[in-house]
C-alpha cells in the first residue's frame, strides 16, 4: 500500500493537484481525519509494509448517515476525487458512496492479499503474501522431512483459494485444499498413502482458510482418524502473510496502478477500478470488480495433482 500511496501522491503533485491523506480509511473520512501530503511525506516508504496512513474496517461507512458525514467532510476539505486502495469490502462501499454522491469521483486500486478481484491479473499484496508463504513452508518442510511428519499449513484468502493454489504449487505441496473445489478426505488419504508407499519422508498439505472442510485443524483431525502413519502437525500462518517488505513485483504494480488512478481521475473517470491484465492497464466498473472469481483454472489444479506424485 505504501508504494501505491507514494505513486498517487507524486503523480498528483506532478499534475498540479493537491493531495490529502485520509487516516484510517473510511473511519477517517467520517471523523474528518485528513493530513496534507507533499512529496517528502511519501519519501522512503516504498519498501515498507502496511500503510503510513493506516487503515480500518468501518461499520459506520455501511450506513447512510456515515457516508453522509464522509461526504460533508470531503466537501469541507474541497476534495473532488477519491482514490480507494482496497479489496471487495472497500469497493462495495466506494460504489454505494459514488452512487449517492456522484460529484466526488472515485477510483479504486486493487489492494488485497487475496487476489480475488475481477479486472486485474494480480492485486497489490498478493505476490508478497505468496512469497512469504513459500518461505514459511520451505522452513516447515525441513522439519516435515527430518521428522517424518505430515503438516497441514493454513493460509489466508478469506473465501478465495488463490493464495493456497499458487503458493502450494511453488512449495511442492502434496495437496492443496481450496474453497473453489470440494475437499474429499478419502481422496486426500489416497494421495498420502501413495506418498507413504514411495517412502516420502514428510508431507505438506496447504489448506486455504475458506476451504469447505473447515480449516487446517478440522482437516487434520479427520485425516488422523483414518491415516496415522505420519505424526501430524498443524501450522496456521496467519498475519505474517499480511506484512513485511513488499516484493519487487508488488512495488512495480503498486506504482503503476497508483499512477494510473490519478490519470483516470484527471480524465474524469469515476466508479472504476484500475487493474492490470496481460500487462495492460484496464478500467473495470467497481460493481464488476467485486464479483468474486470462484472458478480456478482446471489445468493448474491438474498440474498441482501430478506434481505430488
Ligand atoms: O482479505 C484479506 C485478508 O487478509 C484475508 O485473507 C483474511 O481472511 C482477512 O483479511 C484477515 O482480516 P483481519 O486481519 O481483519 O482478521
Amino acid at each position: 500500500m505504501n508504494a501505491c500511496i507514494r505513486a498517487v501522491v507524486r503523480t498528483a503533485l506532478y499534475h498540479k493537484m493537491k493531495v490529502s491523506g485520509v487516516i484510517g480509511g473510511y473511519s477517517g473520512l467520517i471523523n474528518g481525519d485528513f493530513i496534507f501530503m507533499d512529496s517528502s511525506s511519501v519519501g522512503n516508504i516504498i519498501q515498507r509494509g502496511g500503510t503510513i496512513i493506516k487503515t480500518a474496517r468501518s461499520k459506520r461507512f455501511m450506513t447512510k448517515e456515515g457516508r453522509q458525514l464522509a461526504y460533508e467532510n470531503l466537501k469541507k476539505q474541497g476534495i473532488d476525487g477519491l482514490v480507494v486502495i482496497g479489496g471487495d469490502g472497500s469497493f462495495r462501499g466506494a460504489d454505494v458512496f459514488s452512487n449517492e454522491f456522484p460529484d466526488i469521483k472515485v477510483v479504486g486500486i486493487p489492494g488485497t492479499i487475496d487476489n480475488d478481484l475481477v479486472g486485474t491479473d494480480f492485486t497489490i499484496g498478493y505476490d508478497t503474501a505468496i512469497n512469504t508463504v513459500v518461505q514459511a513452508v520451505d522452513n516447515i518442510r525441513d522439519t516435515a522431512t527430518s521428522h517424518n511428519r505430515l503438516f497441514f499449513v493454513e493460509v489466508m484468502g478469506r473465501d478465495a483459494g488463490l493464495i493456497a493454489l499458487r503458493s502450494g504449487i511453488a512449495c511442492g505441496a502434496e495437496a492443496i485444499l481450496i474453497p473453489e473445489t470440494k475437499t474429499y478426505i478419502n481422496k486426500l488419504i489416497k494421495i498420502l498413502e501413495r506418498g507413504w508407499q514411495r517412502k516420502k519422508t514428510g508431507c505438506v498439505i496447504i489448506v486455504a482458510e475458506g476451504d469447505d472442510a473447515g480449516g487446517a485443524y478440522k482437516v487434520a483431525e479427520q485425516v488422523k482418524k483414518k491415516f496415522d502413519k505420519y505424526e501430524t502437525k498443524v501450522a496456521i500462518l496467519g498475519h505474517i502473510q499480511r506484512g513485511g517488505s513488499p516484493s519487487c513485483m508488488d512495488r512495480v504494480l503498486a506504482t503503476r496502478l497508483g499512477y494510473e488512478s490519478v490519470i483516470a481521475l484527471k480524465e474524469g473517470k469515476s466508479k472504476v477500478m484500475v487493474g492490470q491484465v496481460a500487462g495492460h492497464v484496464v478500467l473495470t466498473p467497481l460493481e464488476n470488480a467485486v464479483k468474486h472469481i470462484f472458478e480456478v483454472n482446471e489445468n493448474i489444479l491438474n498440474i498441482a495433482d501430478i506434481m505430488s506424485l
